[in-house]
């Protein structure tokens, strides 16, 4: 919630570094909604970026430059994400007290949940909004988030070097409530998995009723399939991701391909049903009603009809642009509509505004 009654407040640009493609975008609030100003998507080789460690930051710099000079960016403030092994994630339940005295104590009530020394990592927190108001309690949850110092000043770093400016530092999973908030209705007490599938990582975010209820990461994604089918077929790593998309590659036999495919598709399944039952343990026993599944990894051959098989819930593909203007003379189509799996957290990013938290 936020108001302003001057001015609408300055929106970021949405700085999406992925390991597999940094994507890049732009949204300009009309009327009540949202246009698409600027959409850039450049894939990286799978070198640059492992395992959200950055080993080349100066293709990166160079490869974001490129992204900012192709889309004639004239905004520098962008808002990036982080996720994975740095950032670390918690629910937990303090006496209830205001957001001014939890600025206070936060750091000494955060400690015991941190497996990292305290003073290497950010801290900020969100007090949660309870999912049943009834319920007159002492106690009150909040969000933790922590994130490493070392990371964040890495990622500062290179968008800096970049020629623009770092403003807010969102963390993936909770950039895709914010896409889904604008883009999808939300029903009362209605629980969504997001679940983003990028090139190596998973992010999962579940929300009830349009609150947060649980996320987690976890080190899988596309590069999975692409290292396999590169190995089985011994190929180099490009010729295994255009197999892995669909392209006939020599020395690739088909069936086998697909048997790679699908083990892995099977994989990932397994992965969500233990998020979605661990999940469930904590939150007595709540049913997923429906699954919107999104990154590049999503549009490998059948992983939605199979997940949607496995889980026994509707699984969908996220359309982050859904209720996004688009003109179709700016932007071609087909691209947006190929892009747009990739582009949820982009706009998650490109709905922060300066001084919003
Ligand atoms: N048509 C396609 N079929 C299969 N896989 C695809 C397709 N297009 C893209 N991918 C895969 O999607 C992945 C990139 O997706 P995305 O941009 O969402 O990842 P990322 O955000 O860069 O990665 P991460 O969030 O894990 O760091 C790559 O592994 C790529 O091979
Ligand atoms: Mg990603």
């Amino acid at each position: 919630m936020g108001f302003s009654f001057f001015s609408s407040p300055k929106r970021l640009v949405g700085l999406d570094i992925g390991s597999g493609a940094i994507k890049l975008v732009q949204l300009e609030r009309v009327g009540k909604g949202y246009q698409l100003k600027k959409f850039g998507v450049k894939p990286l080789d799978s070198e640059l970026i492992v395992d959200g460690t950055v080993m080349d930051a100066g293709r990166v710099i160079d490869i974001i430059k490129e992204l900012v000079e192709e889309q004639d960016l004239q905004s520098k403030e962008v808002a990036f994400a982080v996720s994975g092994h740095s950032v670390i994630v918690k629910k937990i339940q303090l006496p209830v007290m205001s957001e001014e005295e939890l600025e206070e104590s936060i750091k000494w009530e955060a400690e015991q949940y941190i497996p990292f020394d305290i003073n290497d990592v950010n801290i900020d927190f969100n007090i949660l909004e309870s999912s049943d108001p009834e319920e007159a309690s002492d106690q009150m949850d909040v969000l933790l988030v922590a994130v490493k110092r070392e990371k964040l000043s890495e990622y500062t770093t290179i968008v800096m070097e970049a020629g623009l400016q770092p403003v807010i530092v969102d963390v993936d999973a909770f950039t895709l409530e914010n896409m889904f908030a604008i883009n999808y209705d939300i029903k009362q007490g209605e629980v969504v998995a997001l679940v983003d599938i990028g090139a190596s990582v998973m992010n999962i975010n579940i929300i009830k009723g349009g609150l947060f209820a649980f996320t987690r990461d976890i080190s899988i994604g596309g590069n999975r399939y692409s290292e396999t089918i590169q190995r089985e077929f011994n190929l180099s790593f490009e010729d295994a991701e255009m197999a892995k998309r669909g392209e006939k590659i020599e020395g690739v036999d088909q069936e086998a391909l697909l048997n790679i495919i699908d083990l892995l598709n099977e994989k990932i399944a397994s992965e969500v049903i233990r998020s979605f039952d661990y999940f469930k343990t904590t939150s007595s026993n709540d049913e997923i009603g429906r699954i919107l599944i999104s990154g590049g990894c999503s549009k490998v051959l059948n992983l939605v009809s199979h997940l949607s098989e496995k889980l026994n819930v509707p699984v969908e593909s996220t359309n982050p642009f859904r209720n996004i203007e688009v003109s179709d003379t700016a932007f071609d189509p087909i691209y947006i509509e190929e892009m747009a799996p990739l582009a949820t957290v982009g706009v998650g990013l490109a709905l922060r505004a300066v001084g919003d938290r």
